[in-house]
């Protein structure tokens, strides 16, 4: 079927869209273990970026689990899934021209060096949202660890099921130890020179 397949090359193109845009597309890739801060981090950079005139697009579990994948369980099978469709999502908002920020535990590094190929090394920046599982759990935000550990999720990350850290991230933000507006302007000082025309 594939070979049946023929992209169109249309009249406005990435290059068209960044010149309108002014900014250099980017793909921000947030990773780490459950409750270990990706969302309110990816959160405050957006806004951040987005009041500097940025033009950005957040994906998270809320948008994402409940539309697009809501279909998908938490099985490996099915988090390889979610995180391909995300990945191919963020190639396409890339070609849109826009600086996206994707925060997800994304536990494999397989399916993460998948995506950075797809979206090419450039444009990957993969952030690892480096918080200890014990204060994870002691932070328990949803109440989902205690649920874990009394056997009512099966596999839940960093107790049934694995998380493979990044070992060349881009950025290491160490939630537990540094404040929260420390770790938003040390990530838009680092990408500044990524992102501007
Ligand atoms: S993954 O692994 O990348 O497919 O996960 P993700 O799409 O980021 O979804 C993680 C959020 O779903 C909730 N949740 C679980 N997490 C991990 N394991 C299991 N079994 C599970 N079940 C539900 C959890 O609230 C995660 O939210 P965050 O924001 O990461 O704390």
């Amino acid at each position: 079927m594939r070979e049946d397949i023929h992209p169109t090359q249309f009249k406005v193109s990435q290059e068209l869209r960044i010149q309108s845009l002014g900014q250099r597309p980017r793909l921000l890739w947030f990773t780490g273990l459950s409750g270990s801060g990706k969302s309110t981090l990816a959160n405050g950079v957006e806004f951040a970026l987005h009041q500097q005139g940025f033009h950005t697009y957040l994906l998270d579990g809320d948008n994402v689990r409940t539309g697009l994948n809501k279909d998908l369980t938490f099985s490996e099978q099915d988090r390889v899934e979610n995180i391909r469709r995300i990945g191919e999502v963020s190639r396409l908002m890339l070609d849109a021209g826009l600086i996206v920020l994707s925060a997800f535990i994304s536990p494999f590094i397989s399916d993460r060096e998948i995506i950075r190929e797809l979206v090419g090394e450039e444009n990957f920046l993969e952030v690892f949202v480096d918080c200890p599982l014990e204060e994870c759990e002691r932070r328990d935000v949803k109440g989902l660890y205690q649920k874990a550990r009394m056997g009512l999720i099966k596999d839940f990350t960093g107790i049934g099921s694995p998380y493979e850290a990044p070992t060349d991230p881009f950025m290491v933000i160490k939630t537990a130890e540094v404040k929260l507006e420390h770790a938003i302007e040390s990530i838009i000082q680092a990408i500044q020179p990524k992102i501007k025309r």
